[in-house]
């Protein structure tokens, strides 16, 4: 699988580790920033990856903020993308399962690297089950919510 990666200055420590663990599974990962720890704003960071995710037919993305909250919610603000917050395994499988996220968000600080891996892994190795979730989905591209 192919996925973009990007962060924010909470998330950047956790960048390659992530991008070592997709390797070591014989996964493709482009990094999309940022280059240092330096203080960022994750919406910039969210917006690139998942604007490479949409131009990239069948890729994915991983975003990584301090609690992955901001991020994640700033990916969602594009069109075409489903960018799940996960906190362990089980989410990160139904985020694929139920919801054909194309996106998974953690926060560094929240989730250690062993939970992280195994968010990775469980995402990678569920497909979407479609049927009656994939009707679902397609009523989050086309809503328009009245509050
Ligand atoms: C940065 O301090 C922090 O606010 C950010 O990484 C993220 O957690 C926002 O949702």
């Amino acid at each position: 699988m192919k996925f973009y990666i990007a962060t924010d200055h909470a998330g950047y420590a956790l960048k390659d580790f992530v991008k070592e663990y997709l390797a070591s599974k014989g996964h493709e990962a482009v990094d999309l920033g940022p280059d240092s720890d330096t203080r960022v704003d994750y919406p910039d960071f969210a917006q690139k990856c998942a604007h490479a995710v949409v131009a990239d037919t069948g890729s994915f993305g991983i975003l990584i903020c301090g609690t992955g909250i901001g991020i994640s919610i700033a990916a969602n603000k594009i069109t075409g993308i489903r960018a799940a917050l996960c906190h362990d395994a089980y989410t990160a499988a139904m985020s694929r399962a139920h919801n054909n996220a194309n996106i998974l968000a953690f926060g560094e600080r929240v989730v250690g690297k062993g939970v992280i891996e195994s968010m990775i892994e469980a995402f990678c190795e569920t497909t979407f089950e479609g049927g009656r979730h994939a009707g679902r989905v397609n009523k989050i591209e086309g809503c328009v919510y009245s509050q």
